[in-house]
């Protein structure tokens, strides 16, 4: 199962992420977690304590290992660089483990606009395309508000794309906009998830302005969650109501198979 989660900013994508690579690590599955946001947190919300957490360095500012594999520095102009740098030993070297996930940090590559030829990127694309096609039972990419990361080749590899919404209209904009992309690159199992909710009136105000989308669950307001946050403690620790309902989402993407 590979799953890609997506969303407005701050609709709680790391929160679900987290939740569902512990649920699956639970079953025995190997799970690889890959944090590909410009602003890393997930290996908080999986409950690694913070100092260790600040200690990961994202594969996207390695610059030694991007020249040693790429044979070109970031920044260095370099007129040549390989395209298919060897990427096959970084999940082992470079991911951090907690709870039985593999996490891996991937860090995103700074430039305006997409497309980026640059050592850097060639290697992500390397890497991201080795971690969907040949890791882990289990992928689970915790993802921005777009799909950047994803190319035509990597999409297909994509079981499900998941996009969280919160009730207003906002993050349900961003929502079909992320639609359209995906559309773009070929995935077509698109899901949502409801998140922070507080009542039925909020769930049925995503269900109804999002006519043509898959709801596969909620995840209610929790202040449970919050204080996860504030503590450091792992979300799946903190809300044994919460984990309940992303079991039954969980469930409801397997029944989709
Ligand atoms: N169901 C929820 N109930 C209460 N707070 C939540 C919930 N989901 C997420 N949060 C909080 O909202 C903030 C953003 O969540 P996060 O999962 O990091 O969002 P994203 O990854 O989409 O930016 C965090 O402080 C998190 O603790
Ligand atoms: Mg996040």
């Amino acid at each position: 199962m590979k799953l890609a989660i997506t969303g407005k900013g701050g609709v709680g994508k790391t929160t679900l992420a987290s939740l569902l690579a512990r649920l699956y690590a639970t079953e025995g599955k190997a799970v690889l977690a890959i944090d590909a946001n410009p602003d890393a947190n997930l290996a908080m919300a999986l409950g690694l304590p913070q100092d260790e957490a600040r200690r990961i360095t994202p594969i996207a500012e390695m610059k030694d290992l991007i020249e040693e594999r790429t044979g070109a520095r970031p920044g260095s102009k370099a007129p040549f660089y390989k395209l298919n740098p060897r990427v096959d030993d970084i999940p082992e070297q470079f991911s951090a483990k907690i709870d039985g996930i593999r996490l891996l940090t991937m860090g995103t590559v700074k430039t305006g606009g997409s497309g980026c030829m640059c050592p850097e990127s060639a290697l992500l694309k390397s890497l991201m395309s080795h971690l969907l096609f040949r890791e882990s039972d289990v992928v689970i990419m915790d993802m921005d508000a777009g799909v950047e990361h994803l190319g035509r080749g990597t999409a297909q590899a994509v079981d499900a794309l998941i996009i969280v919404v919160e009730p207003g209209r906002r993050s349900i904009q961003t929502a079909e906009a992320i639609r359209r992309l995906a559309g773009d690159l070929g995935i077509e199992r698109c899901y949502v998830v409801g998140s922070k909710t507080s009542s039925n009136a909020d769930r049925q105000f995503i269900t109804s302005s999002m006519p043509d989308f898959e709801v596969l669950g909620f995840i209610d307001y929790s202040s449970k969650i919050r204080e996860a946050d504030l503590s450091g403690v792992s979300v799946f620790d903190a809300d044994p109501a919460v984990v309940a309902e992303v079991r039954g989402i969980k469930q409801g993407l397997e029944r989709k198979e």
